[in-house]
């Protein structure tokens, strides 16, 4: 294993703002550090497979009076988000390493403003579709953490995904909000969803992939 990816491992667990859930599964009791009285009162919105946390950072400094919390299961991918958010003071941002599948442990019901799945594994093969972030356990979750009138972006690079995700909101009883199939190449009616460019963003852009966008509702 690469030496830098190593010293992440290590540097994660003592980081102030990861909270590191051994294996992924819930290891602490409530409560957690996002139920602390200086987020009380604030809007918590939640990046789900955040990866380096480019967004929970980005959001996070645009809106100093909103809380964010990024969760992912790759701790090293945490370590580079959180360490930039002490390197920029930003203290409306945690990070959580856990599994989606283990969320409703970590939140109470009804108590998140939004969800931004933010490039999630597009899992193309029939046996993978149950691990789908827009599968139908994940948007009982979703249903059950959102506040009533509550939000979920999606932004993938994958059209196999985004009519999947379209198809299973339809199915579970929500609906779709907005959408775009190329947020960068039409006037998308988002702005917080084509003006930050994450790391598989990029990546997706240099090979002339269109990014797609899909605001949705599960009341
Ligand atoms: C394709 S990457 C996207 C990363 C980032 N959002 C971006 O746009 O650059 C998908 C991320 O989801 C995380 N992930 C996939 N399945 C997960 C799960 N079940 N629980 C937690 N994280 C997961 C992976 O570790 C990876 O960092």
């Amino acid at each position: 294993m690469a030496k830098n990816k190593l010293h992440k491992y290590q540097r994660v667990k003592h980081l102030p703002n990861v909270i590191f859930s051994m294996f992924g599964k819930p290891g602490s009791p409530f409560p957690y550090p996002w139920y602390d009285k200086r987020y009380k009162g604030m809007e918590r919105i939640l990046e789900l497979g955040c990866g380096k946390g480019e967004y929970s950072l980005s959001f996070a400094a645009a809106n100093p009076l909103k809380f964010f919390v990024g969760i992912d299961y790759k701790s090293h991918r945490i370590c580079t988000g959180a360490e930039k958010a002490i390197a920029q003071g930003l203290e409306n941002v945690l990070f959580l390493r856990a599994r989606i599948e283990y969320l409703r442990e970590f939140f109470v019901k009804h108590s998140i403003h939004e969800i931004w799945l933010t490039f999630p594994d597009p899992h193309s093969k029939n046996r993978a579709i149950k691990s789908r972030l827009s599968a139908a356990p994940f948007l009982d979750t979703y249903a059950h953490l959102l506040v009533p009138n509550g939000i979920v972006h999606l932004k993938t690079d994958s059209d196999m995904l985004y009519n999947y995700t379209r198809k299973s909101i339809q199915q579970w009883g929500g609906h779709v909000v907005t959408e775009s199939d190329n947020i960068h190449g039409t006037d998308c009616k988002s702005p917080a969803a084509s003006d930050i460019v994450s790391a598989f963003e990029k990546t997706a852009l240099s090979k002339g992939l269109a990014i797609k966008y899909m605001a949705f509702k599960l009341d």
